[in-house]
């Protein structure tokens, strides 16, 4: 049995506190299976105040299991006809809502179902909570944020400061498998992760990295294709039963930490994340993930990529016309005015 001080540390370790302000976080999809353990999570994050759970199906059933548990934020469920009343007063929505992949099939594939989904929710944030920064996990990634923002766009309330694409499962296990290889700790091992979510568009920047920049040959193309397949694993073992789950509940409720952090006010809090971005729209890709500063606004400063390696190079150019083909699929999506 865990023991208080126990539990207290472990989730220490994932959240850190040291802001004072509390906030409304709003989970769209919160009945699936990354929408439960997400929303378990996000009740253990102190800076999370009141948690908001909708689905189409069974978010009642999980905020009445959610709510026993013994912190502080107060937990309601909404059913379907109830999206308006479950993002009253929000700060914060992440939505893990939409289908997962099975064997064989790529995240584009995904697109068909999804955009859809990710619209109408988009449409609904911005007729009942304009203001609040939306978390986006559903995939592809590289075309939903695009539709959210076209929706959002649409409807008049666009901020990008305030729409992230969740790319932490990328960071996540390229410092898991980067450790696995130097024997570090994953949580000292950092690497920054830039592009998109899906396959090619995923660049790990190794070179970056002191524990990184020595793997060389077989070794690093091993690692990339592991870092950037690594979701393509988990399908596989699940064999038809859906996709990462409980390693991206976990990014997520560390990339939403990050962000309220950075909304307290906290300062120094720079992750990787698929924003609105300078950095390549002179050819014509205006999302990208690279180290994003979050502050009082949610984007604070998009940083450069640096000084990356001929093999990062390499990677880049075979990630950007993928990213924009996604970009442009998702924005043709959402009709103009
Ligand atoms: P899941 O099928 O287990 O759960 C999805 C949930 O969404 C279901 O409970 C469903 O009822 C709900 N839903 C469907 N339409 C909805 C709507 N209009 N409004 C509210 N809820 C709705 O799937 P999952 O495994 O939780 O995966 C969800 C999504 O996250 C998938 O698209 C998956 O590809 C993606 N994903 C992204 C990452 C990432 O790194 N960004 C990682 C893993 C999975
Ligand atoms: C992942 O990276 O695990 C997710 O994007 C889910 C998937 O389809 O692989």
């Amino acid at each position: 049995m865990l023991c208080r001080a126990a539990l207290r540390s472990s989730s220490a370790r994932l959240f850190s506190t040291s802001a004072a302000r509390q906030t409304k976080v709003a989970v769209l999809g919160a009945g699936g299976g990354i929408g439960q353990p997400l929303s378990l999570l996000l009740k253990s994050d102190p800076l999370v105040s009141s948690l908001s759970l909708y689905d189409i199906r069974g978010a009642p059933g999980v905020a009445a299991d959610v709510s026993h548990v013994d912190t502080a934020s107060e937990v309601t469920g909404y059913p379907a006809d109830k999206i308006d009343a479950a993002l009253d007063g929000v700060q914060v929505v992440v939505i893990p809502a939409g289908v997962p992949r099975k064997p064989g099939m790529t995240r584009d594939d995904l697109f068909n179902t999804n955009a859809s989904i990710v619209r109408d929710l988009a449409t609904a944030v911005a007729r009942a909570s304009p203001s609040a920064h939306i978390l986006v996990i559903s995939n592809p990634v590289n075309s939903t944020v695009p539709i959210v923002a076209a929706a959002l766009e649409k409807a008049g309330v666009f901020d990008p400061r305030r729409l992230f694409g969740i790319t932490t499962l990328d960071v996540v296990r390229a410092q898991r498998f980067l450790a696995g290889i130097v024997e570090s700790d994953p949580r000292q091992t950092p690497v920054t992760v830039i592009g998109g979510h899906s396959g090619a568009t995923i660049v790990p920047l190794l070179s970056q990295s002191q524990y990184g920049k020595g793997i060389k040959g077989e070794t690093y193309d091993k690692l990339v294709h592991r870092i950037q397949f690594g979701g393509d694993e988990v399908v596989k073992a699940k064999d038809g039963a859906g996709s990462a789950t409980l390693s991206m509940a976990y990014a997520g409720a560390k990339f939403t930490n990050l962000l309220l952090r950075g909304l307290n006010g906290e300062k120094g809090v720079i992750t990787p994340t698929f924003v609105r971005s300078p950095l390549y729209e002179s050819q014509g890709i205006d999302f990208f993930s690279s180290s994003v500063e979050l502050g009082l606004q949610g984007v604070e400063k998009i940083h450069p990529i640096g000084d990356i390696s001929p093999e990062e190079e390499k990677l880049l150019a075979a990630c950007l016309p993928e990213l924009k083909k996604n970009i442009e699929k998702g924005k043709a999506f959402v009709a103009p005015n």
